[in-house]
């Protein structure tokens, strides 16, 4: 199929079926674009949708997301997984704002020197805020592809990856290129579905060439199975008599660098050492229902245990002198970025 040929498909079918009323489609400011495109790495536009309409209201232009606190970013990010993508949003805004005169740049390379940004959110800014010829080759648009051109292989090995932005380059149009861009994305989330693609509704079925073998559910190739390492942590989910819970703040780089979570031990053997290294006297503890949190490459057992230490301990005022510990009062919270398992114990209180 020539390349004019694949884009007046996609692009008649983008005009009958596209999506055209997502949040970060109106008024499409690179800022707005690209808040949008890192929040959509990884994670569905049901899922985003929320976040993102909250994020604009807070920070409405990238100098004010520059000039927030890191800490109030990722309270916005609460729930969204992956914080990295929050602290390198914040970064990316100070550059922009600092040393780019508040204006992002237009072409691909430059936006790939921004933290945060790759290859194929680069492609999307430019395509759909410039309206510049930038391919893209997200999750949704290497099946869409894959399936197309009938390239076997896992994406994550170069040479897959290669062909796949081979074919994405050629089929890149120069006119219509926000709403090309947009298309194949709706294409591969509404329709190329990963377990049950809905073909004959698809413009590129007539030439597919998976679906012409009849095998389109075989694209694009698996990642070669590794059991993933399952890690055990205890949550001291330490209360005071105020009904406040003890939380503190992890060191900026890492896992859930930045993020405030409850203070922990190995195991359940090491409770009472732990307690005695924050200053706890506890006469007892309660060890709750073990859950299971599960990151692109581990499992993370973790057991909750209550631990009541009646009047305030540790310190008196709400903060550690360090500033790196609050008792947090979950009836009156303040803005604090915490990962979801953390979040979902505070919710599990109130119910
Ligand atoms: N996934 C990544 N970018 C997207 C966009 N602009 N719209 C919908 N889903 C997306």
């Amino acid at each position: 199929m020539k390349p004019a040929e694949f884009q007046k498909a996609v692009l008649h079918w983008f005009d009958q079926h596209g999506r055209t009323s997502l949040p970060w489609q109106q008024n499409t400011s690179a800022y707005r674009v690209w808040v949008s495109e890192i929040m959509l790495q990884q994670t569905q536009v049901s899922t985003v949708i929320p976040y993102y309409l909250r994020f604009m209201k807070s920070f409405p232009s990238v100098e004010d997301l520059a000039n927030a606190p890191l800490d109030e970013i990722l309270h916005h990010w609460t729930g969204l997984g992956y914080y990295a993508r929050a602290r390198n949003l914040h970064k990316t805004a100070q550059q922009v704002s600092k040393e780019l005169n508040g204006k992002f740049p237009s072409t691909v390379e430059q936006l790939c020197e921004l933290p945060g940004i790759g290859r194929s959110t680069a492609g999307a800014i430019s395509a759909i805020a410039f309206h510049q010829q930038a391919a893209i080759l997200d999750g949704n648009v290497k099946r869409v592809l894959a399936r197309f051109g009938a390239i076997s292989g896992w994406p994550g090995k170069a040479d897959v990856v290669d062909a796949l932005w081979t074919l994405a380059q050629r089929n890149t149009p120069y006119q219509r290129i926000a709403d090309y861009t947009q298309a194949m994305m709706d294409l591969g989330a509404t329709l190329c579905t990963r377990s049950s693609p809905n073909c004959p509704a698809c413009p590129l079925a007539k030439k597919c060439i998976a679906y012409k073998q009849g095998n389109p559910q075989d694209y694009p190739g698996k990642k070669p199975k590794k059991a993933i390492p399952i890690r055990n942590t205890c949550f001291l989910m330490i209360s005071n008599n105020k009904g406040e819970l003890l939380l503190q703040q992890n060191p900026p780089t890492g896992l859930w660098g930045g993020l405030w979570i409850f203070p922990q031990c190995d195991t359940t053997d090491c409770i009472n050492q732990a307690l005695k290294a924050l200053g706890v006297n506890a006469q007892d503890y309660r060890v709750l229902n073990a859950k299971r949190h599960t990151f692109s490459h581990f499992h993370l057992d973790y057991q909750p245990i209550a631990v009541n230490v009646g009047a305030t301990e540790i310190f008196k005022d709400r903060v550690s002198e360090k500033g790196n510990q609050v008792w947090y009062n979950p009836q009156k919270p303040i803005s604090l970025g915490m990962p979801a398992p953390i979040k979902a114990l505070f919710d599990g209180l109130n119910s």
